[in-house]
């Protein structure tokens, strides 16, 4: 499973790509209103530059005209930058034309099957169906991300399901437990994930013993 992180701020980027944990990076209008201070063009600029991987990037127009427009200039800004384009009628539209073009969409805004089903058969790279936002409404998120799964195994659809909206570890086991091909991640989750209290436990009764043989705290070699 990949793991992107959503973002975008660019120190979280850099700190999770020396970790060795981040393949890509997923951006939307709301994350970037919260980067206040530096144009938006030379933050995307640098994220596709540290980035290993794909970056989404959403279009703001609804009408199919407005979005093929918008997403030939995200594409130009670099061969990893993915389009996002929300699950509408004009987007599943523009999913076709840019699929034709061979430029690759993330379809955003996913809270059902159907749609999955549908943005997949208008040729999108990756769907992403948000299961936060449905438990928000007391809806089972992950209920839908395993459907999608046994559609797209139904179908042999290559489409990959990216779970978004993701607010906890346990929708990131569940994910992997279902087989979804990414998962995007706000860094405070993704810095949750490899901590236990037992690992800080753990060490903090090898630093004490630790001091019994080395009372400085200072290694034997
Ligand atoms: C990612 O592609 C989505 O835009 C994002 O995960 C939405 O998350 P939110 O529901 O926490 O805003």
């Amino acid at each position: 499973m990949k793991i992107f992180l959503d973002t975008a701020n660019v120190d979280e980027i850099r700190q999770g790509v020396s970790w060795g944990l981040v393949d890509g990076v997923t951006t939307n209008p709301s994350l970037a209103s919260k980067e206040k201070g530096r144009d938006f063009k030379s933050i995307v600029k640098e994220i596709l530059k540290i980035t290993p991987g794909p970056v989404s990037i959403e279009v703001v127009a609804e009408d199919y005209q407005g979005m093929m427009e918008q997403a030939l200039k995200i594409r130009e800004l670099g061969d990893n930058a993915v389009v996002k384009i929300p699950m509408t009628l004009d987007g599943l539209r523009a999913i076709k034309s840019l699929k034709e073009k061979r430029i690759p969409v993330n379809c955003t805004l996913v809270f059902n099957p159907i749609q999955a089903l549908f943005a997949a058969k208008s040729g999108a790279e990756y769907v992403s169906p948000f299961v936060g936002r449905l438990d928000d409404i007391a809806e089972d998120g992950m209920g839908i991300i395993g459907q999608i799964k046994q559609i797209f195994v139904n179908y042999g659809i290559e489409t990959k399901i990216l779970v978004a909206s993701i607010r906890n570890p346990v929708h990131v086991l569940r994910s992997a437990i279902i087989g979804a091909d990414v998962v995007t991640l706000p860094f405070e989750v993704l810095k949750k994930l490899p901590t236990h209290p037992k690992t800080d436990e753990g060490l903090r009764k090898f630093s004490e013993d630790w001091k019994k043989i080395s009372p400085d705290g200072k290694f034997f070699l």
